[in-house]
């Protein structure tokens, strides 16, 4: 069924478990997914192991467009003030995360939730911390550059303006007449498709864990083992949500026969019987309407998780070690407080996060681990920096 697609079988392919009722539908959407061989020119730089990102036919990868998506990743102007970029938020040296609890927007507004790292966000078959339906990256950034609930680059009632910056631009001119050479007219279309192309490139799969998972001696250390061993044992649990490739059950990739999205309860909160998580966050809930979606997430990839902190959909774990003991403990207590009640009863919660014990050199060895996906040539590559002069011009 490759290359022809409904929406309905979207729906029922990627959520089974909440799309009965979408699932009956048939509404032809048409050709929506590439077969998984390269187009044009464009060839795609990929780890030893890892399948081509699934790619709308509607938008097909070419390097000018990811040239040009590059430079409007990081361009101020794609804020109302000038003031942030998609990079402000989404920053390399911290594997496109911003280090911060919860971001914060070009005008000053608190998200509520946490920037999610963008590597390998090519292979994510739906996009940000709950939203089921939120397929398309070109369609996601439409959130960033123009929802105001939060303000986040603050353009909404700038749609003109932001076309105009872009246009008065002879960097933009050269850009958009090689990404578009038959129409080069700048559009938010256009700008939204190549900002998608960028991101499908932001591919990270070489880390120590990669190089011992290729047969590579000495790539990882023997505490690390461990701690691999104990992430993929029936005592530990976590493979169940964070197993495979990309370290998260919600994977997709070009011929897969369908995406897998997946949303857990981890034990975080517990505000009353019906498991309700702080507000504006109750996650799978907020989109299905259904009590058993409230604090369900998706699970985040680990990988480079080591740059990543701090966790969680609204960042309230600080570390890694803090993380295991969450998991330790079958889920959070919180005892004092608005956001009180005891996340380990959550009626939600997988049965997967059922706590265990560890000595202090397995709690060493399962970090060690986990920072042992931490990929430092993705974070280095020059290929996904800033491509703008310091002082830019802008
Ligand atoms: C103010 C900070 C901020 C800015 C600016 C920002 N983001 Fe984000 N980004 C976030 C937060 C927070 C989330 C989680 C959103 C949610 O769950 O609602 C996110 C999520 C995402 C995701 C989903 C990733 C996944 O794994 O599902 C993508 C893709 C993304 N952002 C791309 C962009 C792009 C492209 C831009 C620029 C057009 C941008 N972001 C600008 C903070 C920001
Ligand atoms: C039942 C599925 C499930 C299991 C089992 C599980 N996790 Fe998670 N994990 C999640 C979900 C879902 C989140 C995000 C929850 C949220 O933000 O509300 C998460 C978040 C995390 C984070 C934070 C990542 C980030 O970028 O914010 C880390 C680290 C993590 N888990 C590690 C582990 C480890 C280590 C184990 C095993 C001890 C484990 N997980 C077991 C589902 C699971």
């Amino acid at each position: 069924m490759r290359g022809r697609v409904t929406r309905a079988m979207v729906a029922c392919g990627a959520l089974a478990f909440v799309a009965s009722a979408a699932c009956g539908g048939d509404e032809v959407l048409g050709p929506l997914f590439t077969d998984p061989t390269p187009t044009g020119s464009f060839a795609w730089i990929l780890p030893d192991g890892f399948p081509e990102p699934r790619v709308p036919v509607a938008n097909p990868m070419t390097d000018e467009k990811v040239e040009l998506g590059r430079h409007l990743f990081y361009d101020l102007r794609l804020s109302g003030n000038r003031t942030q970029s998609c990079a402000s938020c989404h920053r390399q040296s911290a594997a496109f995360t911003d280090a911060l609890p919860r971001s914060l927007g070009s005008t000053g507004e608190v998200h509520p939730r946490n920037a999610q790292s963008l590597a390998n966000v090519g292979y994510q078959p739906v996009l940000t911390w709950a939203n089921p339906s939120l397929e398309l990256l070109s369609e996601q950034a439409l959130t960033p550059m123009f929802g105001t609930e939060p303000v986040e680059l603050g353009l909404a009632g700038l749609e003109e303006e932001l076309i105009l910056r872009i246009e008065e631009d002879a960097t933009y001119e050269r850009l958009f007449g090689e990404a578009y050479p038959e129409d080069s007219a700048v559009t938010l279309e256009k700008i939204t498709a190549a900002i998608a192309s960028f991101q499908r490139t932001l591919i990270s799969g070489d880390s120590p864990v990669d190089r011992d998972r290729l047969g590579e001696p000495g790539a990882i250390s023997d505490a690390a083992r461990l701690g691999q061993a104990l992430f993929f044992s029936e005592r530990l649990e976590c493979f169940h949500c964070h197993g495979g490739l990309m370290f998260t059950g919600t994977v997709d990739w070009a011929g897969k026969s369908s995406p897998e999205s997946e949303f857990h309860n981890n034990g975080l909160y517990n505000l009353d019987a019906e498991g309700s998580y702080p507000e504006p966050n109750n996650g799978l809930f907020n989109h299905t309407g259904r009590s058993e979606d409230r604090g369900r997430f998706k699970a985040p990839s680990l990988r480079n998780v080591a740059l990543t902190a701090p966790y969680m959909h609204d960042g309230s774990i600080a570390t890694l070690d803090e993380v295991i003991d969450h998991y330790a403990a079958a889920g959070r207590n919180v005892t004092t407080g608005s956001d009180a009640g005891d996340g380990r009863a959550n009626p939600n919660k997988s049965g997967f996060v059922k706590g265990f014990t560890l000595t202090p050199t397995e709690r060493a060895a399962l970090i060690e681990f986990l920072e042992a996906l931490t990929d430092s040539a993705f974070i280095a590559e020059p290929r996904f920096s800033n491509p703008w002069p310091p002082d830019g011009g802008r």
